[in-house]
């Protein structure tokens, strides 16, 4: 499926370097395995893993609809196509205005506090509502990411659930839909699975629900010796659970997911230049010509990535750190990495880099975005920049 180096060449021939190459067969190849794992659930695409206009069109021509969290992110939904009516949000520490906004878009909206359950009913934003709940289940490939438990400032406690229900009980307002979203790159389908299994547990105690988004966090496997997600597992004991919950509620109740990573993170490489190399006693260095304002999960998330040398293939392997343009000494993209040695102006491919890469991407130091480049099912290349400003709010 992957393109593999001649498109990559040509892609920086063409566009020079740093550029992001996505490839359009890989996105769609997942969003098919999402239905094939999952078929009766509706998927919204977590856009904050990229949320490039065109990777949003891609995807919503495959029918899913789109999760979004602030209202820059809903106005580029709109603008990607994808209706109200299959659209979710859900932020933390959101304004009155920007709930009120949320609430006019037509989009689902989760209240991730009593506070958000407060300021809706007292504006009187609408008859019904629904919860994003944390359950004290949370996973994920680092404590950033991990969005369930005491320590994460996301949704409400089951603890807060009795006060949840008398502040909906005061406004008149009916809670019909539940959300959590555990957290991200969840690679062991037990916790996955355990937290549908409490999520279908905890939802009996809302008579009045029509709605469960089991949020998103499918992880990918980024290091060689890291097992993948059993997709297959999920997707069978999914079923198994979901249906049994419609059984014993005898009614219909619809199931939505959020994954963001699980789309798009495989489909995306960063292609980078060797600009400079040093040498000290305890690293070889290799500089390039990006930087963590660039691709931020390295030095964020101390996150592997797989890097290949585009431009040699022969060589004896040695520990190499690669290095980028920013001014901070964290600015890393891998430590002491058994490669061949790179040579000035070689180019790099830092792979599975389409998720969380151009969409955290920044200005620091006042270094461009890098840009973005589609190759297309037949192996056409395509510019499709973007510059996220324009739709920010
Ligand atoms: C509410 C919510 N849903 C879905 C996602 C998507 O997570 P992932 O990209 O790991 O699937 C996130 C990620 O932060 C999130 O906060």
């Amino acid at each position: 499926m992957k393109k593999g180096r001649e498109v990559l060449h040509k892609a920086a021939q063409t566009y020079g370097t740093p550029v992001y190459v996505y490839e359009q067969q890989v996105i769609e190849a997942q969003c098919q395995k999402l239905w094939r794992h999952f078929p009766n659930v509706a998927i919204h695409y977590a856009m904050k893993a990229n949320s490039n206009p065109e990777i949003l069109r891609i995807i919503r021509k495959q029918g899913i609809g789109a999760e979004a969290v602030s209202l820059g992110e809903l106005a580029l939904a709109k603008h990607a196509g994808f209706k109200a009516k299959d659209t979710s949000f859900t932020c933390a520490s959101l304004t009155e205005r920007e709930l009120a906004s949320a609430a006019s878009s037509g989009a689902r909206i989760h209240l991730d506090s009593l506070t958000q359950i407060e300021t809706w009913g007292r504006k009187a934003l609408g008859r019904e509502v629904s919860l994003r709940l944390n359950q004290g289940i949370g996973a994920g490939h680092h404590a950033h990411v991990i969005t369930g438990g005491p320590h994460s400032k996301f949704g409400i406690t089951l603890e807060d659930i009795p006060e949840a229900l008398r502040i909906t009980d005061t406004y008149g307002l009916r809670v019909v839909g539940i959300q959590q979203h555990i957290g991200s790159n969840v690679l062991d389908a037990t916790v996955f699975l355990k937290s549908v299994r409490v999520l279908l547990q905890t939802a009996k105690r809302f008579p009045n629900l029509t709605h469960i988004d089991f949020g998103g966090g499918l992880g990918i496997s980024y290091a060689p010796e890291e097992s993948q997600l059993d997709l297959k597992r999920v997707g069978k004991e999914f079923k198994i659970l979901t249906s049994a919950f419609k059984e014993s509620m005898g009614r219909d109740v619809s199931f939505a997911m959020e994954p963001g990573r699980f789309i798009v993170a495989e489909s995306g490489s960063l292609l980078v230049s060797v600009v400079d190399q040093k040498k000290t006693n305890k690293h070889q260095f290799v500089g390039v010509n990006s930087g963590f304002n660039q691709l931020i999960r390295h030095a964020m998330y101390g996150s592997y990535h797989p890097i290949e040398n585009l431009s040699r293939t022969r060589g004896p392997k040695t520990p190499i750190t690669i290095a980028g343009n920013v001014c901070e000494s964290g600015d890393l993209f891998a430590v002491d990495r058994m490669m061949i040695r790179p040579e000035l102006d070689d180019v790099l491919v830092i792979r599975n880099a389409g998720a969380y890469g151009f969409s955290m991407a920044s200005n620091f130091n006042m270094h461009a975005l890098p840009r973005e480049v589609l190759v297309s099912g037949a192996g056409r290349l395509k510019d499709i920049s973007f510059v996220p400003s324009e739709y920010a709010l």
